[in-house]
Order: structure tokens, then C-alpha cells, then sequence
């Protein structure tokens, strides 16, 4: 196969430093910086994640002009939210508004690429950390250039499973969240973990830290880089409820081999977790 996205990865990676240095040097102002609420008021935006996602576009822009954009920031701004078959940049430019604000120090830039609804590449850059994990399709996963695979451990009870608590607070979503948590804490596991960063949770489980991740409420945003990074470590990635993955459908289920997914999936759709919770 050409590498013919080679190129737009190089770039991305390059963009990703450096928007990193723009959130480093920003962090310890965040809480300084004008927060502002977008759904509710613990949905936090800030000129920062505006500021990084203007330049990785613009950036973009002059490089690939004929490329499409989804990013959070300008979805939140009005833009439409489709992905199409066109080389689309899929692009979070914090991941962990709310962990940035708090200077709790999980921190990314999401940047996926997909052609035909494929991801072809993903960068996430853990920028407080320095750790910067790529995957191109087919051609493996790597943390700062090191090899990334997933945990070999196939029975669920010795694993740590990361979720989020998602900004949804309904009482409805919430009852929800906690009864499948219950479920899954009790099988039980070894522990239950959350980064504050869908995209460092998945990183999480390509680096074999934790054995799965799930989340209901997540966006195309949060997942499309960290689903290739998952996928091309060795991991597998569906639905909720076990089927298949729709990087649209604003659930996920990330884990490091089938049979922990599988356990995961029943424990969790045992409580019949439906799509229309995950839009509300
Ligand atoms: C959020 C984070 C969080 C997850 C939320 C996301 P943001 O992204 O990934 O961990 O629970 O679902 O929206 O808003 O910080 O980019
Ligand atoms: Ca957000
Ligand atoms: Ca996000
Ligand atoms: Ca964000």
C-alpha cells in the first residue's frame, strides 16, 4: 500500500506538539481564563480549546485545502457534524476541558483522520505528560515511538475498567450510569478508573495500563483517534450493547480482547442502556 497519508500524519503529529505547548503554557492560567458553559454548567469551554482548534484548521487548511473538518469547537459554533467519505480531519482540541481548568493532569489533543469512514491515522498528545501516541492503520501503534500493546489478561475479574461519569447529569441518564457501574464493580473487578480524557482512557488500554473502557455520551471527537490506537495495539472495539462500533453513535466499548468485551458488553446491557440516552 502507498503511504499517501503519510504526509497529513506527519502533520498532524507536528500540529499536535504544537497546540501542546499552547495548553502548557495556558494551564496554570486556565482558571483565570474566561470558562464558559455550553450544554450545562459543567460542560466547559475555553479560549483555549478554541484557540488550539482554530490553529490545527487553519493549519490544515493551507496544507490540505481539499480536506474536511469535524471538530468540537466549531460544531459547537454551528458547523454540521457528518462524516463523509472525503479525507476528514476529526479533531478535539482539549480533551479534558474540565480536568485543563482544574490543572488535573490528563490533558489531550485528539487528531483521527478517516477516508471512507476509516480511520486511517490517529494522533492523541497527552501534552502534560509529554507522551505522544500515534497509530496508522495496518502499521501498528506507538507511544513516543515505543510499541503499544494491550493487556494480555482474558478474565474480566482481574481487570481495571475506566468509564466516565459523562456530562449528562439527568437523574434518569444518572440512575443508568450507576446501575451498570454497580454491575461491573461488583463482578467485581479489580478497580474502576477514569482519566477525565476519553481519548487518554483509550490510550490507556492500547498501552495495556487498564483492560476496557466504556462510555455512553462520548462524541466522534473523543473516540476516532483513540479507536485506531486501541485497534492497532491489539484491542477491540464495539458497542455498548456488543455490536458493532459506530464512531457516530456516540457510544463505545473499548477493550483488549474479545472475551473481557463480551463480559463487559452483557454487564453493561443487562441494564438495556439505549441509544437515545447516549443524545440526550
Ligand atoms: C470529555 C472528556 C471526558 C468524557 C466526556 C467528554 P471534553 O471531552 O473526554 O472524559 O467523559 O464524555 O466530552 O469535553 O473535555 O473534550
Ligand atoms: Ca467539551
Ligand atoms: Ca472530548
Ligand atoms: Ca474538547
Amino acid at each position: 500500500m502507498t503511504d499517501i497519508w503519510q504526509s497529513a500524519m506527519d502533520h498532524a503529529v507536528a500540529l499536535a506538539r504544537k497546540a501542546g505547548q499552547v495548553v502548557r503554557d495556558a494551564v496554570g492560567d486556565a482558571q483565570k481564563e474566561a470558562v464558559m458553559v455550553k450544554s450545562s454548567s459543567i460542560d466547559l469551554v475555553t479560549q483555549t480549546d478554541q484557540k488550539v482548534e482554530k490553529l490545527i484548521i487553519q493549519s490544515v487548511k493551507e496544507k490540505f485545502p481539499t480536506h474536511c473538518f469535524i471538530g468540537e469547537e466549531s460544531v459547537a459554533a454551528g458547523e454540521v457534524c457528518v462524516l463523509t467519505d472525503s479525507p476528514t480531519w476529526i479533531i478535539d482540541p482539549i480533551d479534558g476541558t474540565t480536568n485543563f481548568v482544574h490543572t488535573f493532569p490528563f490533558v489531550a489533543i485528539s487528531i483521527g483522520f478517516s477516508v471512507n469512514k476509516q480511520v486511517e491515522f490517529g494522533v492523541v498528545y497527552s501534552c502534560l505528560q509529554d507522551q505522544m501516541y500515534t497509530a496508522r492503520r495496518g502499521k501498528g501503534a506507538f507511544c513516543n515511538g515505543r510499541p503499544l500493546r494491550v493487556s494480555h489478561e482474558k478474565d474480566i475479574r482481574q481487570a481495571i475498567i475506566a468509564t466516565e461519569f459523562g456530562s449528562n447529569r439527568d437523574p434518569g441518564v444518572v440512575d443508568k450510569v450507576f446501575s451498570s457501574l454497580k454491575r461491573v464493580v461488583s463482578i467485581p473487578v479489580h478497580g474502576v478508573r477514569g482519566a477525565g480524557s476519553a481519548a487518554i482512557n483509550m490510550c490507556l488500554v492500547a498501552s495495556g495500563c487498564v483492560e476496557a473502557y466504556y462510555e455512553i455520551g462520548i462524541h466522534v471527537w473523543d473516540i476516532a483517534a483513540g479507536s485506531l490506537i486501541v485497534s492497532e495495539a491489539g484491542g477491540v472495539l464495539m458497542d455498548v450493547d456488543g455490536g458493532l462500533l459506530d464512531l457516530m453513535s456516540r457510544r463505545v466499548l473499548a477493550a483488549n480482547n474479545q472475551s473481557v468485551a463480551e463480559h463487559l458488553a452483557k454487564e453493561i446491557d443487562a441494564f438495556r442502556v439505549r441509544r437515545d440516552d447516549a443524545a440526550s
